[in-house]
């Protein structure tokens, strides 16, 4: 893709946005960022810490500061957090930022996915299975609102990508 623009790979935890990510980048031969990466060089410390020490709302702050700086990045893709979609101001960023397609996938492909992991701290509160379903249904709106998105539930890591790259291709409505 030569006139590439920034792909930015939004969903719930657990729907594919890391491991497609990467594979959609190597395939277009642009860097990947997952903003979880910058948040914790920012940071100085693990997501699970910042959490830990200071709360969600800090680890928010560190999040829109993370995706601000999109803007100042050549075109890449990029995999935010599962929670950086909920705050409209990270919603205006992506939109100027660049193409914004989500992955979704049923709470039951998600605990799959996630069920032997401990790194994400919304989710280590409780019982796993119960926390997806509570948390997807409180998010599932906002997700579920962007024009672009994937059911990645039965879907393989190329099938997915295939499909990501289909889709950035496609002029956007407003162009
Ligand atoms: C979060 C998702 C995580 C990470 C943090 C909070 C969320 O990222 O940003 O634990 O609120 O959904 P992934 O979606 O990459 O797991």
């Amino acid at each position: 893709m030569s006139d590439m623009k920034t792909i930015i790979l939004v969903g719930f935890m657990g729907t594919g946005k890391t491991t497609v990510g990467k594979r959609v980048a190597e395939r277009c031969g642009c860097p990947f960022l997952d903003l979880d990466d910058v948040i914790e060089e920012n940071a100085g410390m693990a997501i699970s810490q910042i959490f830990e020490d200071y709360g969600e709302p800090k680890f928010r702050e560190y999040e829109r500061e993370a995706v601000r700086s999109l803007l100042d990045r050549p075109p890449l893709v990029v995999a935010p957090g599962g929670g950086a979609v909920m705050d409209e101001r990270n919603r205006a960023v992506f939109d100027e930022a660049g193409i914004c397609i989500c992955l979704l996938a049923t709470p039951e492909a998600i605990l799959t996915r996630v069920e032997k992991e401990s790194h994400r701290p919304l989710l280590e509160q409780g019982d796993k299975a119960d926390r997806i379903r509570k948390l997807y249904e409180s998010r599932r709106k906002v997700y579920e609102s962007f024009p672009l998105k994937i059911d990645t539930s039965q879907m393989s890591i190329e099938q997915v990508a295939d499909r990501v790259e289909e889709l950035a291709r496609q002029p956007s409505p407003a162009s």
